[in-house]
Formats: structure tokens, C-alpha cells, sequence
């Protein structure tokens, strides 16, 4: 079922540091909350001259919260908003994961970097729904593994960084690799950087599983009229803010 995003002014409730350049911003939009399915993203004010794709990462009475790092004019502005101050937000956009219709499959989520951000809702709401839910996080270091804990709420979660400063050193297709080996029916959730997609397509094409990835591109418009976020699948150019951000594994082109 698709819904209608909505344009709304949307007021800062809560801006909390999670660690260095981390934040989790809330801000009182219960006309977006109303229709929104994980993994899902809005377009947000930014300070600059675009809008800026967030994904939902969490969503509490009537706040939607978002988790990001700062890396640039965007994310900077975001995080020294007071409370109280109100950003323009577009939402809710694209579409989400989908659970599947047998709830004894579990539910394997890959993360990494930033792209955990999308994944405490699909987790809660997985859990909740009475999925086996496990999570691999990839990150470069101990302090990138932000909101770790919270994953573990709602079942296992395995870390790896780059550089060995947490768990085990090396990367997150390791852990997938491991994890294939012992059980491929398992529906798997994928967000993380382009090159992270790309290694974790490839293990899932030589196990012969389809995964559900979350694209990340850039995004101008976020809803389908710009073409600034299209990539190969099938063949043919698609828009990752309209069919997508989340797509199945075996269109995608690696
Ligand atoms: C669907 C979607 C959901 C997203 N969800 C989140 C989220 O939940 N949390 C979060 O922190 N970020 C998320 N992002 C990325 C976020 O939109 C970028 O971090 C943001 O656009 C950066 O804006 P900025 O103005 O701070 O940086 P800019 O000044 O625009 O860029 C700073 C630097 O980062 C690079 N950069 C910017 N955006 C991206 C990108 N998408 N991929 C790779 N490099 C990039 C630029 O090339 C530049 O070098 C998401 C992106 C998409 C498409
Ligand atoms: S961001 Fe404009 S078409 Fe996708």
C-alpha cells in the first residue's frame, strides 16, 4: 500500500550527541509518523540550497528521530538546530523493507557505517512482530559503532571494524559469509556505504540468496523527478528515491 508524503514544518524536540559527530535529532511530526513503514526516508531543510535524504530511524509517541553524522554543510546545520526550531521536512518517501510472510524465517541485517541508521525501527518492529532478528555491523572503528546497544534489544548483533579497535578486524561480508554458511534461508536487510553494497551482493549472488539492499545515493528531489539518484537494474536506469531506496539483490547491477 503506498501512501501520501506530506510537506510539513517540523519542531526539535530533543538533539542528543551520541559520540564524536554522531547525533539522534527528534522532532514533532506525528503527520508523517501517521503512514510511515521502515525504511523509509524524508527530505530534510538543510541550510543549503537542496534538501538532505534521512532515514527514519526511530519513531516515539509523536517525534520521528534521525540519526546521522556530520560530514558536510547539511548534517552540520542539522546538528546545532536548537529546540524548538522548526526544519522544512518531506515525507514519508520511497519504499521500505518488506517482512517476510513466514514469520519462522529469520530476519539477518547487515550494517554499515552510517547505514545502521535505518535499521532500530525494522528491528523493533520486526521483534515485535515475533521475528528472529539478528544484526552484522560493520564500522571503521569502536566509535562508529554507534546505537549497537539499542540493536541488541531485539536480538543478536555481531560486530567487525576495520581497524580491530572492536570485535574481530575486517569487514562485514566476513560475518555475512559465516552466517550464509550456516543457514541461507534467512531474509536479509542491507544498508551501508556503495562499496559495502556492492562486496555484500556478491556474497549473497555466490550463496544463490536475494537480499533486500538499501541505496544510498545522491539524492536532489527524493520523489522521482530529478533523475539524480538513478542506477543500473534490469538493465535500465532506475530511480532509487521512487522504486527504491530498498531493492531486491539480484536486479541490482554489480
Ligand atoms: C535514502 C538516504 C538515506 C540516508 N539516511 C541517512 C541517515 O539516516 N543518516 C546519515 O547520516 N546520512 C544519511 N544519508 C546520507 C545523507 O543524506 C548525507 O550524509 C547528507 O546528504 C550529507 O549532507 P551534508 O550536507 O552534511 O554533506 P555534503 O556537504 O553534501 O557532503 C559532504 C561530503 O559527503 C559526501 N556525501 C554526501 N552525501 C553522500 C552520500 N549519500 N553518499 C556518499 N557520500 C556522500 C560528499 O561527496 C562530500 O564529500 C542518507 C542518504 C540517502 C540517499
Ligand atoms: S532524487 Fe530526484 S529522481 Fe530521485
Amino acid at each position: 500500500m503506498s501512501f501520501k508524503s506530506v510537506f510539513i514544518k517540523a519542531e526539535l524536540t530533543q538533539n542528543i550527541e551520541l559520540g564524536k559527530d554522531y547525533y539522534v535529532s527528534w522532532f514533532n511530526a506525528p503527520e508523517i509518523i501517521k503512514t510511515i513503514s521502515p525504511g523509509q526516508f524524508v527530505m530534510m531543510e538543510s541550510g543549503q540550497y537542496l534538501l538532505r535524504p534521512f532515514s527514519v530511524y526511530e519513531i516515539k509517541n509523536n517525534n520521528i528521530g534521525f540519526l546521522y553524522r556530520v560530514i558536510g554543510g547539511g548534517t552540520s546545520f542539522l546538528s546545532k538546530l536548537k529546540i524548538g526550531d522548526k526544519v522544512s521536512i518531506h515525507g514519508p518517501l520511497g519504499k521500505g523493507f518488506s517482512l517476510p510472510e513466514n514469520k519462522q524465517k529469520p530476519i539477518l541485517i547487515i550494517a554499515g557505517g552510517i547505514g545502521i541508521a535505518t535499521f532500530p525501527l525494522v528491528a523493533r518492529i520486526a521483534h515485535e512482530k515475533g521475528y528472529k532478528v539478528k544484526t552484522l555491523f560493520g564500522a571503521r572503528s569502536v566509535n562508529d559503532l554507534v546505537c549497537a546497544e539499542e540493536l541488541k534489544k531485539y536480538g543478536e548483533l555481531e560486530s567487525i571494524t576495520d581497524d580491530g579497535s572492536s570485535g574481530k578486524k575486517g569487514f562485514v561480508t566476513e560475518l555475512l559469509t559465516n552466517e550464509l554458511k550456516k543457514n541461507k534461508d534467512q531474509e536479509i536487510f542491507v544498508c551501508g556505504p556503495t562499496p559495502m553494497l556492492k562486496s555484500v551482493i556478491k556474497v549473497c549472488n555466490e550463496f544463490g540468496v536475494i537480499a533486500q539492499v538499501s541505496f544510498e545515493e545522491f539524492m536532489a528531489c527524493g520523489y522521482g523527478v530529478c533523475m539524480s539518484c538513478v542506477i543500473m537494474a534490469n538493465g535500465k536506469y532506475v530511480r532509487t528515491c521512487k522504486e527504491g531506496p530498498v531493492m531486491k539483490s539480484d536486479v541490482v547491477a554489480v
